[in-house]
């Protein structure tokens, strides 16, 4: 089976559409959604829509729960807010309700899909470092999770003496014993400086991940940003890819 798995898109559409086309010369034959579909950009019913169709299975973000009131907004900073409040106003009844139904967590075959961690899922924890993916490495009943989250694309590997390391790289072979948390970056709002779409494919015979990245026009999406009264920041951060 070959995976498509991606998250973070963060309404954004231009981002989502170029994500889509690279997938499409892939043969994937399952997408999975790490979460985040909505916040920060000016698409949120689009991009609702279209992950609810492509992908057999979403995991929930902060950024869907804070948009229909699972999350308190308090939690985010004035920027996030923002956004988070007018997403609110602008998703439709049908978009609310997928929002609402989506898991935490979610296992297929050898492998466990969360937005942040695995302990307190619904506390969307951060695993920026080894030491913050102690308590997911413990309760991973499956070699491989999938998270996204940071908008940074890394791969923390736990083997099989507990010896923990990362790799930044776009492509692992996985090696039977070890454990792999890998977080596959952002498709609509990156922060590793790479102002691309991030995507990744998990190919479960050839037993490899790839991280891949795709050009989008990010001048256009910024522009949306700002011409829907949202902060001029989160259009600017898209330039950058911070
Ligand atoms: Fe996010």
């Amino acid at each position: 089976m070959r995976y498509g798995i991606f998250s973070d898109i963060h309404s954004n559409l231009e981002a989502l559409e170029a994500v889509i086309k690279a997938y499409q010369k892939e043969k994937i034959d399952k997408y999975l959604c790490l979460g985040d579909v909505v916040g920060y950009g000016a698409n949120p019913n689009e991009c609702v829509e279209i992950v609810s169709n492509l992908a057999s299975t979403t995991v929930a973000g902060n950024h869907d729960w804070a948009a229909i009131d699972l999350l308190p907004v308090e939690l985010f900073n004035e920027d996030a807010k923002f956004a988070v409040l007018w997403t609110g106003r602008q998703l439709s009844p049908a978009g609310k309700d997928f929002l609402r139904n989506l898991k935490l967590t979610f296992e297929l075959d050898n492998f466990v899909l969360a937005h942040g961690s695995l302990d307190a899922p619904q506390n969307f924890n951060y695993l920026l470092n080894i030491n913050s993916c102690t308590a997911t490495f413990e309760l991973m009943r499956r070699d491989l999770c999938f998270v996204g989250h940071t908008h940074v694309p890394v791969v923390f590997i736990k083997d099989k003496y507990g010896k923990s390391s990362f790799v930044d790289t776009d492509r692992i072979k996985i090696v039977p014993g070890n454990k792999y948390i890998i977080n596959v970056g952002a498709v609509g709002q990156p922060r590793d400086s790479i102002p691309q779409a991030a995507y990744c494919i998990w190919d479960s015979e050839k037993q490899e991940i790839l991280i891949k990245r795709a050009v989008y026009d990010v001048f256009r999406a910024r522009q949306k940003i700002i011409d829907k009264g949202l902060p001029e920041f989160l259009g600017n951060r898209l330039l950058t890819g911070n």
